[in-house]
């Protein structure tokens, strides 16, 4: 009852206060634990709130109301559900049309032909970063708001994350520049401890994910810099590496250092699925370089991986761990993994190929292609990805850019129709001023929490990453799609067929007009339907085979 009253902000009525107030008295009565996972009814409609920054609106969430995604199973038979989310009025707006025997397409119809058995690469899956500064953003809030928050992400009337990336010790978004072990020479790691944003920030934030997810999630952690004085530098960030060669002391010292992490980790109860061997190698070769960092070449990550992390992961009863290499722009494909998996002692320890968005103007996606056709054994995941680099300057946080989740979707889209397996987000959300953070990094975030006011923002990144995340499961395969469409349109779609038989077909359309599409999936009928202008959609159906 308290759900369905929920519903009344939406509609106008003369009893929208009192319903207003009834709610919001059971809401706080009951609490928002008594959320059941996937009830499958009711849901609660984005709360819009405009800022001058935006050229669309955010959903505002508190301690005792947040939007949610209404579910969908089990699809209508003959009939596919879509959702859809628009710069000018929808989030996850659901709704049901028939499938017909014929395609009602006119001349200005956006033609896509699926073909469901020609299979690509699996999906692993989406999500965003833990980081320091995202559980500290994230703790700030009570804990009905805080609660909302995790629920909005991982819960079955969310977003359905199952990635995490977790850093180890200091990264840009942390508060403060430190390490987990900082007794110098301590080569041994006796003096190896987690970190209180360890404990009492991220580890919460995690076991509430795990408990808020109907999904096994998947963590990987990923390191900036080894303790200082492991280094050539002596400090976190500018120019250094580790001091020696790989199979020296104080290589197998760092070795050492990322097993206790995940050690320490597990005794916390969570356990990684992943890691990557290190942040952005190339940054710490920058003189200035103001972020926390640690140089590895090629040859380096190499002979780190074969002579010292791949055997104490071992030695620790980690084997099981996917080591993923690089962390690094897409420019360096595919001249580092030709090096790093060119060495068979060190491609037996490696799993995939991670990437960062950040250069990918740069880098033509052929280097995706080139760089599956030589290692298509390892899968290529998209670690890293964010806006705000790129804004107006000044201005970090602006709430409400439709933009901002296109660029999203649109990377997503383009990425995954080249062999990536995955797309996970940066910080997943951060406070007001895009922080915090020690080397004063602002930046845009698709939570953005106001702790003053105990409310979070849901941008429209937000819901960009959701019409992947929540509609397109881990191991689904990506399937052949043709899209037929004028010099002047530009629609973008994608499409999967997931372990349980329904196709999810994600398209978007940047321009201001809307377009008509017809979706010819031979064995199954046709889906004709509108994309708006500057929106984003997910449609969904049961594949039948004849
Ligand atoms: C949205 O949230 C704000 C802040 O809680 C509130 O003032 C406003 O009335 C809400 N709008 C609706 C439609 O509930
Ligand atoms: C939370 O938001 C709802 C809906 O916008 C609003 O009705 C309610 O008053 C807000 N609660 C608090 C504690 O601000
Ligand atoms: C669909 O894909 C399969 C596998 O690649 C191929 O054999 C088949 O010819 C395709 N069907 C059509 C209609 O193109
Ligand atoms: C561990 O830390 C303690 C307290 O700071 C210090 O006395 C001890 O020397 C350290 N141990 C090592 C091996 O560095
Ligand atoms: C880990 O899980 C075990 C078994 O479920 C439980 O007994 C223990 O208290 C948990 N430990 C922590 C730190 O959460
Ligand atoms: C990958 O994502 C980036 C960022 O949107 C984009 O510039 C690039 O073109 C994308 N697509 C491909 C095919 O690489
Ligand atoms: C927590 O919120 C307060 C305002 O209530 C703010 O001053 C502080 O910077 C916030 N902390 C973080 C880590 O965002
Ligand atoms: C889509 O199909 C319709 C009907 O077959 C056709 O008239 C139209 O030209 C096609 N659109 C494109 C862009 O090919
Ligand atoms: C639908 O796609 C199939 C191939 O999958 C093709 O044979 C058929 O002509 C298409 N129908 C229309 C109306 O385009
Ligand atoms: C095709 O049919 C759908 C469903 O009836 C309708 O919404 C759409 O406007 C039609 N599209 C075209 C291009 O005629």
């Amino acid at each position: 009852m308290g759900r369905k009253s929920q519903g009344g902000v939406t509609q106008p009525s003369v009893n929208i206060q009192m319903c207003l107030l009834v709610a919001v008295v059971i809401f706080s009565l009951v609490s928002t634990s008594s959320q059941s996972k996937n009830d499958g009814e009711g849901y609660f409609p984005c709360n819009k709130t405009q800022f001058a920054s935006g050229d669309s609106f955010v959903c505002q969430c508190n301690s005792t109301y947040c939007d949610t995604i209404e579910g969908y199973l089990p699809l209508l038979a003959d009939h596919f559900t879509y959702y859809t989310s628009s710069k000018a009025s929808d989030r996850f707006a659901k709704r049901i049309a028939p499938i017909s025997a014929k395609s009602n397409a006119s001349a200005s119809t956006v033609n896509l032909t699926i073909n469901t058995s020609d299979l690509y690469q699996k999906v692993l899956g989406f999500g965003g970063a833990v980081t320091d500064s995202m559980a500290l953003s994230v703790k700030n809030l009570s804990a009905a708001t805080q609660n909302h928050l995790i629920r909005s992400y991982y819960s079955a009337d969310g977003l359905e994350y199952t990635f995490s990336r977790i850093n180890i010790g200091t990264c840009d978004f942390s508060k403060r520049p430190y390490s987990l072990c900082e007794s110098e020479n301590d080569f041994a790691l006796t003096n190896f401890s987690l970190a209180d944003e360890d404990i009492n920030y991220k580890i919460p934030v995690l076991h509430a994910a795990m408990e808020a997810s109907v999904r096994p999630l998947k963590f990987f952690c990923t390191q900036w810099s080894p303790p200082k004085w492991m280094k050539t530098s002596g400090t976190y960030r500018y120019r250094g590496q580790v001091i020696g060669e790989p199979g020296g002391k104080y290589y197998k010292t760092l070795a050492l250092y990322l097993a206790k992490f995940i050690e320490g980790y597990a005794k916390h109860n969570v356990s990684m699925w992943g890691m990557t061997i290190q942040n952005e190698p190339w940054a710490g070769a920058i003189k200035d370089q103001p972020n926390a960092c640690n140089y590895m070449t090629p040859q380096l990550e190499r002979d780190f991986v074969k002579r010292d992390l791949g055997p104490t992961l071992e030695e620790h009863g980690l084997g099981h761990v996917n080591i993923m290499m690089l962390d690094d722009q897409r420019f360096e494909l595919p001249d580092w993994p030709v090096v790093v998996l060119g060495d068979s002692e060190a491609e037996k320890y490696i799993k995939g190929i991670a990437v960062h968005w950040y250069w990918d103007k740069e880098a033509p996606t052929l280097k995706l292609d080139l760089t599956n056709n030589l290692f298509p054994d390892k899968f290529i995941l998209y670690t890293e990805a964010c806006e705000g680099t790129s804004a107006t300057p000044g201005v970090k946080v602006d709430l409400g850019v439709w933009a901002r989740g296109e660029r999203f979707s649109q990377s997503i889209i383009e990425n995954m129709s080249h062999w990536v397996t995955g797309w996970v987000d940066w910080n997943m959300a951060l406070n007001i001023q895009g922080g915090p953070s020690w080397i004063a990094h602002k930046l845009n975030a698709p939570i953005i929490v106001d702790a003053e006011y105990d409310v979070f923002y849901k941008q429209p990144m937000f819901y960009h990453l959701g019409h992947f995340s929540k509609f397109v499961l881990p191991d689904s395969s990506r399937v052949g799609l043709k899209i037929d469409q004028s010099e002047d349109q530009k629609l973008e779609a994608i499409s999967f067929l997931r372990p349980d038989g329904i196709v999810a077909l994600v398209v978007i359309n940047v321009q201001e007009d809307p377009i008509p599409i017809s979706i010819n999936h031979s064995t199954t009928g046709f889906l004709d339907a509108i994309v708006p202008a500057r929106s984003i959609q997910t449609y969904l159906w049961k594949a039948t085979h004849s």
